[in-house]
């Protein structure tokens, strides 16, 4: 199946790099917040066109490529995810069907009240204070986020304007940001921009994605809602005839701790202690995760059943490292917990698609401790345990193949799981 492309758009791309977000920052609405954890949109643009689905679900659907992607290709899209401020920046994209004139003369009133206003109540997170040493720009960045709330109209322009403002606060703060999202406030990056004039240039960029997209495309509009993948509550039996996400790896990337700078900024939190509850709800895929959890609830269900003697052994290999090691990280919890949580989730995804359905999981494989898990393969088992057919890999590419600065030397891959059935 061939689809018209928009004219700002590069064709679909099948092979190649396709697990970055980076091609992203050049696509429209998709370049609204670079959320690394995201794949890339060309990509999934390919693959809804060769699986001629009508339907497809993201069960971990992050900053909303894969719906996004659907509108582009008049497929209907679902995507949910469980974690409140990346789910809403999802939600805020889709609003790109908006007026952006409207938005415009909305952005205008915020920087008029951005002058008039002077005194701000700065957050007291100590996060937010390394990270922006000059206090007249954080200041200025604090009178942007009152503003935008202050001027809330309850539609869907506030929402452009808190994306526009939760866009720039990295990019207006002098610290060094990782390859990841994590903020790494001892390092300096060379170039800050200023904040009344960072939020301007981003609402612009805004409307000019909305004209582009709206005079090509009058596909119905996807939806994205906040959602545990494990239950997918909101999604309908049967609904989705293909699925198509890239779940949390086994890696111990904590998502919560990836938007503690954005989060901390508008007041939802003020510090690490406070991300336990959002921890609490995300598939288990960190150590922060794991809190006081008991293993026997995963290695004792029958969930794990086609996995359970190898888990068990796996466990077992990482509970004496970590105590070999006098208490360090509790990796042999993160992978039980991970293939226990995985498993709900095909349950989950069983019910909500209907029979014959394709999935595609990025996934990649990882080695805690040098202790390879060989993820894809126990994925792909707990898949057929759950009710699906069948299950291959295509490995994408390497990874972890520099051993510099390195506590392991396992070679790592990832790629694509493909279930059918
Ligand atoms: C690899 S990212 C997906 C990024 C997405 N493909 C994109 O392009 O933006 C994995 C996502 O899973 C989400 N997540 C973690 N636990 C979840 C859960 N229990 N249910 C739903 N989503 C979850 C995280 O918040 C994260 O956004």
């Amino acid at each position: 199946m061939t689809q018209a492309l928009l004219p700002f758009e590069a064709p679909p791309r099948r092979g190649g790099n396709t697990t970055t977000f980076v091609d992203n920052m050049r696509l429209p609405v998709h370049r609204w917040f670079r959320y690394s954890a995201g794949f890339s949109a060309q990509w999934a643009r390919a693959v809804l066109a060769d699986s001629g689905a009508r339907r497809v679900l993201d069960p971990f659907g992050g900053s909303g490529t894969t719906v996004i992607a659907a509108e582009q290709s008049s497929v209907s899209g679902m995507g949910v995810d469980v974690h409140p401020f990346v789910s809403r920046i999802a939600k805020a994209k889709l609003a790109w069907r908006a007026d952006p004139d409207i938005l415009l003369e909305r952005a205008r009133a915020v920087t008029l009240e951005v002058q008039r206003a002077r005194r701000v109540e700065g957050p007291s997170s100590p996060l937010i204070a390394k990270c922006f040493p000059d206090t007249a720009a954080l200041e200025e960045l604090l009178r942007v986020r009152d503003a935008v709330e202050t001027l809330r109209a309850g539609d869907a322009y506030d929402e452009l304007l808190w994306l526009a403002f939760v866009s720039i606060i990295r990019a207006c703060s002098p610290a060094g940001t990782a390859q990841w999202q994590y903020v790494l406030p001892n390092k300096t990056k060379s170039r800050v921009l200023e904040p009344r004039a960072a939020f301007e240039s981003r609402v612009r960029l805004f409307a000019d994605d909305m004209w582009a997209m709206q005079d090509h495309l009058a596909a119905p509009g996807g939806q994205v809602f906040e959602a545990d993948a494990r239950t997918l509550d909101g999604v309908s039996d049967g609904w989705a005839d293909l699925i198509l996400t890239s779940p949390p790896y086994a890696n111990n990337f904590d998502y919560a701790d990836a938007t503690r700078l954005e989060q901390s900024f508008l007041g939802e939190i003020n510090g690490w202690g406070d991300l336990g509850p959002l921890r609490k709800m995300l598939l288990k895929s960190a150590t922060q995760h794991m809190g006081r959890w008991d293993p026997a609830e995963a290695l004792d269900s029958p969930l794990v059943e086609p996995i359970r003697q190898e888990l068990f052994e796996v466990y077992s290999r990482l509970a004496d490292v970590k105590r070999a090691k006098a208490g360090n990280k509790a990796y042999d919890l993160m992978i039980a917990g991970y293939f226990f949580d995985s498993a709900q989730v095909w349950h989950a995804l069983r019910r909500a698609s209907a029979p014959g359905v394709k999935v595609c999981y990025v996934v990649g494989d990882s080695a805690p401790y040098g202790v390879h898990v060989p993820v894809e393969r126990w994925l792909g088992d707990l898949a057929v345990a759950a009710g699906f057919k069948t299950w291959n890999f295509e490995k994408v590419r390497d990874r972890n193949t520099k051993w510099k600065n390195r506590k392991h030397d396992h070679p790592l891959h990832e790629g694509r799981l493909w279930i059918e059935g």
